[in-house]
């Protein structure tokens, strides 16, 4: 059995590789949780999973069915690859199908957003309150000359009015760009300016490990160079909590007249007209451009991944509803960062199309101590749980003490996503979080696929522990060599995704080209991951990582070449090169190699100095784990970098293995080998 591909960017958490090439435990869910599922036995999932890939009218048109469409869709398909359309002939606001149709139902006055700030305050909304919320704050603004089509930038932390500004955004036509509160300036401006937003909706500042990060603060330095803005819509986090210091210092949220308004102060005067036209929405095509999220790819610049509007409301909806088996009394708690694509589709559409309750925590894992999580789950009586391995790997070396401290039985389903688990991850997150009774579902997607693409559905297949499972509905995978031939069970090669599916990109805003070729010309017509796999004799799928230039830090997508970028913006730096080496916290951690321009040393002083580059450059999430100065960088005689035998320099060989034919200067190899960090 081949666990690798033929790429050399293969890697994760160290003890991975081995123990999934010996994994083989069944987990089958206990007839208790089957008997109540929405997907019972595996010859329901089979059956359905047929219905969906054989009439996918028929299975789109019954799943959908409680979705607000206001024109229904007259074919569900047509595609000239890459360029696809779903649900033709729709037209809906996807808000209605969030919000309004919720307020006819006893869902009505239940909790949508659960929130628990950071300090530990407490709110909820219903779907009462979040639909008056959404609609105020679409009122606003169209106050604040925002059209259907315009791009509008959101930089928030953790906290309800990020998923209100999003709802508000889809409520009017705009399209949202949320951009993760953990990015710099720089990268803000940059995301801002490449889709042209004309307002940005930011909080004066966001709690994390007791302190004051100043979103606005930063916000303010990306829009003295954007000069499209038009107005910062600006939401009262830490004005609210009463408390006006960070890190000692007084904490301020500037703002400059004229551009910028409070949305406290704005919300208490819509127009009339406007409020009118919230309230009573437009609909729109279902191709309509919903939101577009930046995501990093295998050159320098991030991509902006499109959404649109019927294809990703119903991918989102259908996804929830049955991987995570949503029942009426569930409080459902998935711990991802709106930033990224999982807090799109299921803390925001997801969920709020299924009507359920959710948690939203604001803060870090660890605050103030670790079994924050743990503690959550206990007070709120959370029900299902989806997070990321490398939080289950952090959690099992702060200790079992901190979750067994903890009644965690309201627990009745776990999830995991971002990266893949190693099957000792898994089972601790089964035995210790889970009670041993919780099933487990790996769900296994991408910011281009917009929702879940293959897991195992808990009530109806057994999972084994490392393995993502099965596809989902309508979803055709394979795996496939170089060429497109089918690998054999068992055997490693790249995941395709054969046929197109409602939820996936459209394409990458203002790159059509690259979207073309970054996806859909390993093979024609088919969709290419980056990522390599296996798929094993029973059809589970096995996905190792990433084989393009990529990589996964903590589940956080960075680009090589955006490293690479970002670090020879120094003015120090000479020629630098971004690789992943195995961790076993992170999955992959971050190793740059840098040569530095004529009369620079390699100092500590530095290793801070490009340290403090890349927070400014990128954002802080993205340092370097290890810098390393070289004299020179190993290439290939045509002057390309042999990053292959960095990764493995990177890992700790002394001797790099492989072919070292096409290197240029083998002495350039024997010095970074024998170097130390
Ligand atoms: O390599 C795969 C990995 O994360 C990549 C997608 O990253 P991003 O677009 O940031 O979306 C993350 C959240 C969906 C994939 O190409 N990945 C994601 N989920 C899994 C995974 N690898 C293995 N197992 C997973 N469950």
């Amino acid at each position: 059995m081949a666990t690798s591909t033929d790429s050399p960017e293969t890697t994760h958490a160290t003890d991975s590789i081995e123990s999934h090439q010996k994994e083989d435990r069944r987990f089958p869910p206990s007839p208790t949780f089957a008997g109540r599922a929405r997907v019972g036995s595996h010859a329901e999932y089979t059956a359905m999973y047929k219905t969906s890939i054989e009439e996918p009218e028929v299975f789109w048109r019954e799943e959908t069915e409680d979705l607000v469409f206001r024109t229904p869709w007259k074919n569900f398909s047509s595609w000239e690859l890459p360029k696809a359309r779903f649900f033709e002939g729709a037209t809906l606001n996807v808000t209605e199908s969030c919000l309004d149709r919720h307020l006819g139902s006893g869902t009505r006055n239940k909790a949508a957003i659960v929130f628990e700030g950071e300090p530990g305050d407490v709110r909820t909304l219903t779907y009462f309150e979040l639909h008056r919320e959404v609609v105020k704050m679409a009122a606003i603004l169209l106050d604040l000359g925002v059209k259907s089509g315009d791009r509008v930038a959101i930089y928030m932390g953790m906290v309800p009015e990020a998923a209100v500004a999003m709802l508000a955004c889809a409520r009017i036509g705009a399209v949202h760009s949320v951009v993760f509160g953990g990015f710099s300036a720089e990268a803000l401006r940059d995301r801002i300016n490449d889709c042209g937003a004309t307002l940005v909706i930011t909080q004066d500042g966001a709690w994390r490990r007791g302190s004051i990060l100043p979103l606005k603060q930063i916000a303010d330095a990306a829009l003295a160079q954007t000069p499209q803005v038009k107005h910062a819509l600006v939401v009262q986090r830490i004005g609210k909590t009463g408390d006006t210091t960070a890190h000692g210092k007084p904490f301020s949220c500037p703002m400059t007249t004229g551009r910028d308004v409070f949305w406290e102060d704005a919300a208490k005067t819509p127009s009339t007209a406007s409020l009118q036209l919230a309230r009573n929405p437009h609909a729109f095509d279902a191709e309509h451009p919903l939101f577009i999220l930046y995501t990093s790819g295998s050159t320098g610049k991030p991509k902006g991944v499109l959404h649109t509007t019927a294809g990703y409301l119903a991918g989102a909806h259908v996804t929830t509803k049955y991987v995570f088996d949503l029942q009426e009394q569930d409080l459902y708690f998935c711990t991802a960062d709106i930033g990224w694509v999982t807090g799109h589709s299921y803390i925001v559409y997801g969920p709020l199309s299924n009507g359920a309750s959710m948690l939203m925590y604001e803060g870090a894992p660890n605050f103030p101590e670790q079994d924050r999580l743990w503690d959550i789950v206990e007070r709120h009586g959370v029900t299902i749980l989806y997070t990321a391995p490398t939080a289950i790997r952090s959690f099992i070396r702060w200790g079992d003490d901190w979750p067994n401290k903890h009644d965690l039985s309201s627990l009745r389903l776990l999830g995991s996503v971002g990266e893949p688990i190693n099957p000792e991850a898994w089972t601790w997150y089964h035995r210790v979080i889970g009670g041993g009774r919780c099933p487990i579902v790996d769900t296994w997607w991408q910011t281009e696929t917009g929702s879940i693409m293959a897991t195992t559905l808990p009530g109806a297949c057994y999972s084994k522990p490392g393995s993502c499972g099965l596809p989902f509905f309508g979803v055709d995978l394979a795996v496939v060599k170089d060429h497109g031939e089918p690998c054999a069970p068992g055997e490693g090669g790249k995941l395709v995704i054969k046929r197109p599916w409602p939820s996936m990109a459209r394409t990458l805003w203002n790159d059509e080209a690259r979207y073309a070729s970054a996806y859909w010309t390993v093979m024609p017509d088919v969709y290419f991951t980056g990522d390599g796999a296996r798929m094993d004799q029973d059809g589970y799928l096995w996905v190792v990582g990433r084989i393009d230039d990529v990589l996964n830090v903590s589940g956080h997508r960075i680009g090589t070449a955006e490293i690479e970028s970002a670090l020879v913006s120094h003015p120090s730096v000479a020629e630098a090169a971004a690789v992943g080496r195995p961790d076993d916290l992170k999955g992959q951690a971050l190793v740059v190699f840098v040569t530095l321009k004529g009369g620079h040393a390699g100092s500590p002083e530095m290793k801070k100095a490009i340290t403090e580059h890349i927070d400014k450059e990128i954002g802080k999430f993205a340092r370097p784990d290890a810098i390393r100065f070289t004299d020179a960088l190993p290439k290939t005689r045509s002057g390309k970098i042999m990053r292959r035998l960095l990764k493995e320099v990177a890992a700790g060989a002394k001797a790099p293995q492989g072919d070292t034919s096409t290197l240029e200067d083998l002495s350039v190899l024997a010095k970074l080998s024998s170097d130390e960090e």
